[in-house]
C-alpha cells in the first residue's frame, strides 16, 4: 500500500511516500527556521504563508523522487490536529485537492498518532503491543499505553511547559539560536551534568505528572545568581539537560512498575536528544525488554510518520470525507 503523507502542523513543510507504513521510498522537508530565527519563536502567520507557497512543489518532490505519479498512490494522509490553525489548513486543503483530482481515499491523522510509530519507520519489527510510549515534542510530553494500532491511552502529561518547550526556553535563556533544543544538546557535550543540582519534578509516589516550568525558573535565578560566575554556559546546559531526563525517565520507570509492557518507544523532537535515548535505551534493558527509538529524522516532525499512522487507519478500514476540516485542538 502506498500512502502520500502532508504534514504542516507547525513549521515544517513535509511530504513523503510510504509502502506499507515502513518503506520511505520518499521524505522530503523544508524547514523554516530561518524565517522565524530573528524572532526566537515560530510566527504562525509567516508559517501558514511558507507552507502556501512550498507545499505543492514539495508534493510532486516527494512523487518524483518515489519514482510515481498520483495515480499510482492508494490514498492520501494528512495531519488534520492539532497544530497552528492556518498550518494545518494549508495541508488538508491541498490533500482534500489530490484527494478529489485523483479519486484516492483521504485520511486524516492526529499528529501525535504520527509520532507514536516513528520508531517503526525503515525497520524490520512489528509495534510490540502493548508499548509504553514516551512521547516528548515542542508540544507535548506524555506517556502513552499503545494498547493496538488506533487503541491508546494516555496516562501522563505536563502539568506546564512541554519537554521541549523547556529545551527551547533555556537555550533562549542561554543565547542560542532557536530550535534550542539542538543547539543546547550540542553546547551540554562540553559540560558537567552535575555542576548545578538543579531541581526535579516529583509528584507523590506512584504519580506520574510531568512539569518543566520551575525548572527553567530556576535556571533563570541561578544565571542571575553570582554563582553563575562559577561555571561554564557549557555545565548549565549539562545540568538542566540532565534535570530534564532525570524527570522523563524516572516517570517512565514509575510507569513501567505500574504493568507490563512489551517496549518502550520514544518519540517527538526530544527523542532526537541522545542523553534521552541512551537513558531509555538502558532502562529497557535493565527491566528487559526493548526500547526503540526512531532514527534522528524521523525524531522530529515529518510526514513519512503521518503516512504510516495513516496505512494504520487504512488497514481499520477507516477513512474521511472530503469535508474533512482541521482541527488545532484535536484531541488524541
Ligand atoms: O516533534 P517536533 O519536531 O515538533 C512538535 O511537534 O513540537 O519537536 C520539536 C521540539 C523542539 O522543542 C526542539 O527544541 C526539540 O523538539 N528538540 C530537541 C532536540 N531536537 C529537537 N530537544 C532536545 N534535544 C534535541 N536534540
Ligand atoms: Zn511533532
Amino acid at each position: 500500500m502506498l500512502l502520500l503523507g502532508i504534514e504542516t502542523s507547525c513549521d515544517d513543510t513535509a511530504t513523503a511516500v510510504v509502502r506499507d507504513a515502513r518503506d520511505v521510498l520518499a521524505n522530503v522537508s523544508t524547514n523554516q527556521d530561518e524565517f522565524h530565527a530573528r524572532y526566537g519563536g515560530i510566527v504562525p502567520e509567516i508559517a501558514s504563508r511558507r507552507h502556501a507557497s512550498l507545499l505543492s512543489a514539495a508534493v510532486d518532490d516527494a512523487l518524483a523522487r518515489a519514482g510515481l505519479a498520483l495515480g499510482d498512490l492508494d490514498g492520501i494522509a494528512v495531519t488534520a490536529g492539532p497544530g497552528l490553525i492556518g498550518s494545518l489548513v494549508v495541508g488538508v486543503a491541498t490533500a482534500k485537492a489530490l484527494a478529489f483530482a485523483s479519486g484516492k481515499p483521504l485520511y486524516a491523522v492526529n499528529h501525535l498518532h504520527g509520532h507514536l510509530f516513528a520508531a517503526f519507520l525503515e525497520r524490520a519489527i512489528e509495534p510490540p503491543y502493548p508499548f509504553l510510549a514516551l512521547l516528548v515534542s515542542g508540544g507535548h510530553s506524555q506517556l502513552v499505553e499503545v494498547e493496538s494500532a488506533l487503541e491508546l491511552r494516555v496516562i501522563a502529561t505536563t502539568r506546564d511547559d512541554a519537554a521541549g518547550e523547556a529545551f527551547d526556553k533555556t537555550a533562549r535563556l542561554l543565547g542560542l539560536p532557536f530550535p534550542g533544543g539542538p543547539a543546547l544538546e550540542a553546547l551540554a557535550r562540553d559540560g558537567d551534568p552535575a555542576a548545578i543540582a538543579f531541581p526535579r519534578y516529583r509528584p507523590e509516589p506512584g504519580a506520574l505528572d510531568l512539569s518543566f516550568s520551575g525548572l527553567k525558573t530556576s535556571v533563570r535565578y541561578f544565571l542571575d545568581s553570582p554563582a553563575a560566575r562559577d561555571v561554564t554556559p557549557a555545565d548549565v546546559a549539562a545540568s538542566f539537560q540532565a534535570a530534564v531526563v532525570d524527570v522523563l525517565i524516572d516517570r517512565v520507570r514509575r510507569a513501567l512498575d505500574r504493568r507490563a509492557y512489551n517496549a518502550i518507544v520514544l518519540s517527538g523532537g526530544v527523542a532526537a536528544n541522545a542523553a534521552l535515548a541512551t537513558r531509555c535505551m538502558a532502562l529497557g534493558e535493565a527491566r528487559g525488554i526493548p526500547a526503540y527509538v526512531p532514527e534522528r529524522r524521523f525524531c522530529t516532525d515529518n510526514a513519512a510518520m503521518i503516512a504510516a499512522a495513516a496505512d494504520r487507519r487504512r488497514a481499520a478500514g477507516t477513512s474521511d470525507p472530503l469535508a474533512l476540516t482541521a482541527n488545532p485542538n484535536l484531541p488524541f
